[in-house]
């Protein structure tokens, strides 16, 4: 993180490439650990000597004790999800008093969000799309719709009730629509919200006001982002997207800040690429390498536990996520798992037919039918998980991680090789 303050970290492909890791690790050096978009159908994996957790909407800066760790209005907060998560780290010894904190202007997600995922789902015409099943979309539909329910409604337990009651009259009136098998648990529902609205509100803050005063004390502030480029609404492979803006420029305002007061932003790649859910992945692998890649790798989904589609590093995923992030530094993660491959590649250009073309296209339909360009680096056939400096990592490895930082023209500030803590790599240029 060097000198900066103000550190946004973005996934640069289409999610999962260990952005939790990263955020841990970068947590030590700062105060505040904001997440400005996204919600449950985030994963974030960290390892802590030998046990694992898996972070949904808390942030991944949990696990160093007294680091503040927000909710950013651009949230979308389940908050029965929540708490379960909230309970669970205070179960496993994790101290969060006065440590969390939820903007007052992020949005509800109510469980007939996830049923309204389902019935999407279900009745898409062009097929579904492989959500987490998690409500994001409905979620964020509500809020463009301006019919959305935000934790500042919750201060006055009348208006929470009559926003309640007309949501559910509007929710169970689609889902019938929607030929839903199973009906919409009104008083649950509404029983529930009024309960957890209780525990809520003590955490409820002005997510960009408590950053702003920190920064302008002189503390560290980390924006994580959740999901990546490759799934950003505008940016990746629309439909085959999240319902949110997960690229670096959403962090100001997912929080509550200007863009002015962020100073750098690391994207964060795995050493090949990975996608959960429909839609094209160029570069993925034939069946016995994807199995093989995805066995090494553990590539399970952290939230829905399914496999991942696996395939090679592409650098023009790479390249585009740079610029559209603005990266300043890159964080190669996963990099041990290539370790028994003997040739690794890298695809550093698209063909369709006789043309070629080096740019991310619009065209999702288009991007389906393309032929990656690969150029072919022998592999390092070495373990890399105990290699602590760039000079410990062999020849191979260091020309690998030399062509991804060429093709993104972003300087790589670190590299794991491991899920522990300890195995990663800081550059010089740290
Ligand atoms: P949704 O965000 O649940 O609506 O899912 C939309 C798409 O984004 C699907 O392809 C999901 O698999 C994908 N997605 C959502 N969250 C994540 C994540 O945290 N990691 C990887 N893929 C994700």
């Amino acid at each position: 993180m060097g000198s900066q303050r103000c550190t946004v970290v973005v996934g640069c492909q289409w999610g999962d490439e260990g952005k939790g890791k990263v955020v841990d690790v970068l947590a030590e050096s700062v105060d505040i650990v904001a997440r400005y978009q996204g919600g449950a159908n985030a994963g974030h994996t960290v390892h802590v000597g030998d046990e694992e957790f898996v972070l949904h909407q808390i942030p991944a800066g949990i696990l160093h004790p007294q680091r503040r760790c927000l909710l950013g209005n651009g949230v979308v907060l389940d908050l029965e999800y929540f708490f379960e998560e909230y309970d669970a780290l205070v179960r496993r010894g994790v101290d969060l008093e006065g440590r969390i904190g939820v903007s007052q202007r992020a949005h509800l997600l109510l469980p007939y969000h996830r049923l309204l995922d389902r019935v999407s789902e279900e009745d898409r015409a062009g097929g579904p799309i492989g959500t987490t099943g998690r409500g994001i979309g409905p979620a964020y539909e509500d809020k463009v719709g301006r019919r959305g329910i935000r934790v500042a409604d919750l201060a006055d337990r009348r208006r929470t009730s009559e926003l309640l009651d007309g949501a559910l009259e509007r929710v169970d009136r689609q889902l019938r629509d929607g030929h839903l098998r199973e009906p919409l648990e009104r008083v649950r529902v509404r029983d529930q919200v009024l309960a957890l609205r209780e525990r809520i509100l003590p955490l409820a803050v002005d997510t960009g006001l408590e950053i702003v005063e920190a920064l302008a004390c002189g503390r560290r502030v980390l924006l994580e982002g959740a999901q990546g480029t490759a799934l950003d609404l505008d940016h990746g492979t629309y439909p085959f997207v999240t319902s949110s803006n997960t690229t670096a420029a959403a962090a100001a305002t997912g929080v509550g800040i200007g863009p002015t007061f962020v100073d750098a932003v690391v994207g964060v790649v795995k050493a090949y690429t990975t996608r959960v859910g429909h839609g094209p992945l160029p570069t993925e692998f034939e069946a016995e390498l994807g199995d093989r890649v995805r066995e090494l790798g553990s590539e399970y989904g952290a939230t829905t536990g399914r496999p991942r589609r696996c395939g090679w590093f592409d650098a023009v995923v790479a390249r585009y996520a740079a610029r559209v992030n603005g990266l300043t530094g890159l964080a190669v993660t996963k990099l041990d798992v290539l370790d028994t491959l003997p040739e690794i590649r890298i695809a550093t250009a698209y063909r369709t037919g006789e043309e070629r073309c080096t740019e991310f296209p619009a065209n999702t339909t288009s991007l389906a039918d393309v032929e990656p360009v690969y150029e072919t680096l022998p592999g390092w056939l070495t373990p890399l998980g105990g290699a602590r400096q760039l000079e410990e990592l062999p020849p191979a490895a260091r020309r690998y991680l030399a062509r991804i930082e060429e093709a993104t023209s972003a300087p790589i500030r670190m590299i794991s090789v491991g899920t522990r803590r300890e195995q990663v790599i800081f550059t010089k240029l740290q």
